[in-house]
């Protein structure tokens, strides 16, 4: 056979090879095959030595011209691999703008954290400052240092978890009177709200629970009145509830203030008309206050001719559930999204 036709069935079978080349694998494998140094072009060069140099030259030709098109082959057939592979990637990858979204649901702050924000920032609004205490509290100051010694009976009011015999859950905030004012050394002014959890051993139900949160605030001074205890309750009442609610003062009993006072505002839902939400009554009881008591500022080293004060504790719960008509405690805790969400 001529080398022509040589030539001519080799380019044949290429073609046929080259297009039916499948990826990138086999298509590097072909390209070793028919243009690499080993591949079938290299008996081809191997026969050069046996020419003479006249006919060299149409040879190289010759095969050159070969090469090129088994070249054009292989480009051909590296553009087809590369195009498929790039529609495949787009097909896998497309996105169907049609499909509906993924709605992004925001977090929001949990009810009884924007209570006690929106009571910090009535506080703070009035020149408090916001101070903290720990919940496991020593027997001193939950109780001994606010008038409440060992065998005192207002202690079955808060029933208590004992850790040790001195060391305790606290059952209110009311310690952290005692912690603030053994720390106002230079027994100064002193304005502060201390919110935090509380413990008392309850069973819980719809009303009750073993942990929650109260407020307490704290003002002493030289002429701190039951006057402007009054004036501060009014504020809180009407930032808390509207401004056209009105508060009154029944005496009540506590054993750290003197006088005492449990606190109620006019029903904000019949506006003091009285209803199922009062009780057919017109008031709703929100918290408990009173004159710090002399034995409470005895205690903590203060002169009680020289200095007096007003403290109150509110219930967060209590006011949450009051402002938002929540009927179970419970649901404050069980951090059901569907109830959480409700509050903005
Ligand atoms: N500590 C009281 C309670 O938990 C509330 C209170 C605080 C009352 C401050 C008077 C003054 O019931």
């Amino acid at each position: 056979m001529d080398l022509k036709q040589q030539l001519q069935d080799l380019l044949e079978q290429a073609q046929n090879v080259f297009s039916k080349v499948n990826g990138q694998n086999d298509l590097q494998e072909r390209k070793a095959e028919y243009l690499g140094k080993k591949g079938v072009f290299a008996d081809y060069m191997a026969k050069m030595k046996d020419l003479t140099p006249e006919e060299r030259p149409t040879f190289g030709q010759t095969i050159n011209e070969a090469k090129a098109k088994i070249n054009a082959f292989f480009e051909d057939a590296k553009n087809r691999i590369e195009t498929a592979e790039i529609n495949a990637k787009l097909q896998s990858e497309s996105v169907d703008v049609t499909l509906p979204g993924k709605e992004i649901v925001p977090g929001r702050k949990h009810i009884l954290t924007q209570v006690v924000e929106e009571v910090e920032d009535i506080f703070v609004g009035m020149g408090y400052t916001v101070k903290e205490g720990p919940e496991v509290e020593s027997d001193l100051y939950n109780f001994e240092m606010l008038n409440l010694p060992k065998s005192h009976p207002a202690r079955d009011m808060q029933d208590t978890f004992f850790i040790t015999e001195e060391l305790l859950l606290r059952t209110h905030t009311s310690p952290v009177q005692v912690r603030s004012l053994l720390e106002n050394t230079n027994h100064g002014p002193l304005k502060i709200i201390c919110p935090g959890k509380v413990y008392r051993r309850d069973d819980d139900d719809m009303t009750h629970s073993h942990q929650f949160m109260q407020i307490e605030a704290l003002v002493v001074d030289e002429k701190a009145r039951l006057s402007d205890l009054k004036g501060t309750l009014l504020t809180l009442a009407q930032k808390l509830f509207g401004d056209t609610r009105e508060i009154r003062l029944r005496p009540s009993y506590f054993p750290f203030t003197e006088p005492s006072v449990e606190v109620d505002v006019t029903c904000y839902k019949c506006n003091g008309e009285g209803c199922s939400m009062c009780k057919g009554t017109g008031w709703i009881e929100i918290l408990g206050a009173g004159m710090v008591n002399n034995a409470v500022l005895e205690a903590a080293g203060y002169d009680p001719e020289v200095y007096q004060g007003f403290a109150l504790g509110m219930g967060v719960e209590r006011i949450a559930i009051l402002k938002y008509g929540i009927d179970d405690i419970r649901a404050l805790y069980t951090n059901d999204l569907r109830f959480n969400r409700q509050f903005k």
